[in-house]
C-alpha cells in the first residue's frame, strides 16, 4: 500500500509518501517559522495563506522526491483536524481535489492519531502501549488499544507544555518557537531557582502548565537588575523551568504506567525532542519495566509521514474511504467518551 500524506493543522505545511511496509519515501515539511516571528505566535490567518499557496507544492515535491505518480498511490490522507480551520482547509481540499481527479480514496486523519500512531511506523510495536502526547497545542496520557482506539487517561487542564515553553521564552526575550530556545539557553544554567510542582499533591493523571508559567513571570521579575536581565539568571530561568516541566511529566507518567501497565512507552509531538524529558521519562519507562520509545525528532514534530501512516492503519482496521465532502474539524477530540477538558486554555482545550 503507497499512502500520500498531507498536514496543515498549524504551521507546517507537510506532504510524504509512506509505504505499507513503514517505509517513508519522502517527508517534506515546509515551515513558517519566518511568517509568525514578528507576532510572537502563530497567525492563523497568515498560516492558512501560507498553507493555501504551499500545500501543492509540498505534495509535488513528496511525489517527486519519492519518484512516484499520483496514478501509483492507493491512498491519500489528510489531516481533518484538530487544528487552525484554514490550514486544515487547504489540505483537506487539497487531497478532495486529487482524489476527485484520480478516483483515488481518500481518508480523514485526526492529527493526533497521527502523533499517536508514530511508534507504530518507527518501531511497529503491538497494541496496546502507552503515549504522553506533548506538543504546543496538546498535552495528554493515551493508552493505544487499536488504529482508531485510543482512551484518553488524562491531561492538561490549560496550556499544553509546548505552549508553556513558547510563553516563557517571549517572557524571556527568547526566539520563537520557544521549546528549542529554552532548551538551548538551559544548558548554560543550573536549575536552582525553586519554581512549583502543578498538581503533583493531587492524585489522577492531570496536568497544569499556566501557574508555571506566571511563576517563571514572577521570578524573572525578582532577578531584574536596573531593569535588566542578567544572562546567568536568564539562563538558570529556563534551567529551572524545564526542570519543573520534565518532573512533572515524569512523576505523573510513572503514575499512569504504574494505573496501566503496557509494554511499551511512547513520548509524541514537538515537546518530545525535548533531552530532559526524554532522558526523566527514559528513567521512569525503565523503573516500570516497559520499552521506552522517542521517534527521530523530524517524526516528533508536526509532519505528514504520520498522517500518511494513520491513514494505512486505519484502512487496514477495515476503515471505508471518507465521502469527499468530509468536514474539515477545529476541534476532534481522540477519545469521544473521555470527559471534556477543564479550563480555558486556547490550545490546550483543543481536544
Ligand atoms: O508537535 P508540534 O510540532 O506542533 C503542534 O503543536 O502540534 O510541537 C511544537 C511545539 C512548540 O510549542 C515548540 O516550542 C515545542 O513543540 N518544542 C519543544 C522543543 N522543540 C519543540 N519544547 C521543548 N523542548 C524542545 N526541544
Ligand atoms: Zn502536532
Amino acid at each position: 500500500m503507497l499512502a500520500l500524506g498531507i498536514e496543515s493543522s498549524c504551521d507546517d505545511t507537510a506532504a510524504a509518501v509512506v509505504s505499507g511496509d513503514r517505509r517513508i519515501l519522502s517527508n517534506v515539511v515546509m515551515g513558517q517559522t519566518e511568517l509568525h516571528a514578528a507576532f510572537g505566535g502563530v497567525v492563523p490567518e497568515i498560516a492558512a495563506r501560507a498553507h493555501a499557496e504551499k500545500v501543492d507544492l509540498a505534495v509535488e515535491a513528496a511525489l517527486a522526491e519519492a519518484g512516484v505518480a499520483l496514478r501509483d498511490l492507493d491512498l491519500i490522507a489528510a489531516t481533518a483536524g484538530p487544528g487552525l480551520i484554514g490550514g486544515v482547509l487547504a489540505g483537506t481540499m487539497c487531497a478532495k481535489g486529487i482524489a476527485a481527479a484520480t478516483g483515488t480514496p481518500v481518508v480523514a486523519v485526526n492529527h493526533l492519531a497521527g502523533h499517536a500512531l508514530t511508534p507504530r511506523l518507527t518501531d511497529g510495536i503491538p497494541f496496546p502501549y502507552m503515549v504522553l502526547l506533548v506538543s504546543g497545542g496538546h498535552c495528554q496520557f493515551l493508552r493505544v488499544d487499536g488504529p482508531r482506539s485510543f482512551h484518553r487517561l488524562g491531561g492538561t487542564i490549560d496550556d499544553a507544555p509546548g505552549e508553556a515553553f513558547d510563553k516563557v521564552a517571549r517572557l524571556l526575550g527568547l526566539l520563537q518557537p520557544g521549546g528549542p530556545s529554552v532548551e538551548r539557553e538551559a544548558a548554560r544554567g543550573t536549575a536552582s531557582i525553586p519554581l512549583p510542582r502543578p498538581l503533583l499533591d493531587r492524585p489522577g493523571l492531570d496536568l497544569s502548565f499556566s501557574g508555571l508559567k506566571t511563576a517563571v513571570l514572577r521570578a524573572r521579575d525578582e532577578a531584574l537588575v536596573e531593569g535588566a536581565l542578567p544572562r546567568h539568571a536568564r539562563a538558570d530561568l529556563c534551567a529551572s523551568f524545564q526542570a519543573a516541566v520534565a518532573e512533572v511529566l515524569a512523576e505523573k507518567t510513572r503514575r499512569a504506567l504504574s494505573a496501566h501497565p503496557v509494554a511499551h512507552l511512547a513520548v509524541a509531538g514537538g515537546v518530545a525532542a525535548n533531552a530532559a524529558l526524554r532522558a526523566a521519562l527514559e528513567g521512569v519507562a525503565a523503573q516500570a519495566g516497559a520499552a521506552f520509545l522517542a521517534p527521530p525528532l523530524p517524526l516528533c514534530t508536526d509532519n505528514a509521514a504520520m498522517i500518511a501512516w494513520a491513514g494505512i492503519e486505519a484502512r487496514r482496521a477495515g476503515a471505508a474511504p471518507d465521502p469527499l465532502d468530509f468536514p474539515a474539524r477545529p476541534r476532534w477530540p481522540l477519545d469521544g467518551a473521555a470527559r471534556p477538558m477543564l479550563g480555558s486554555g486556547k490550545r490546550g482545550a483543543k481536544a
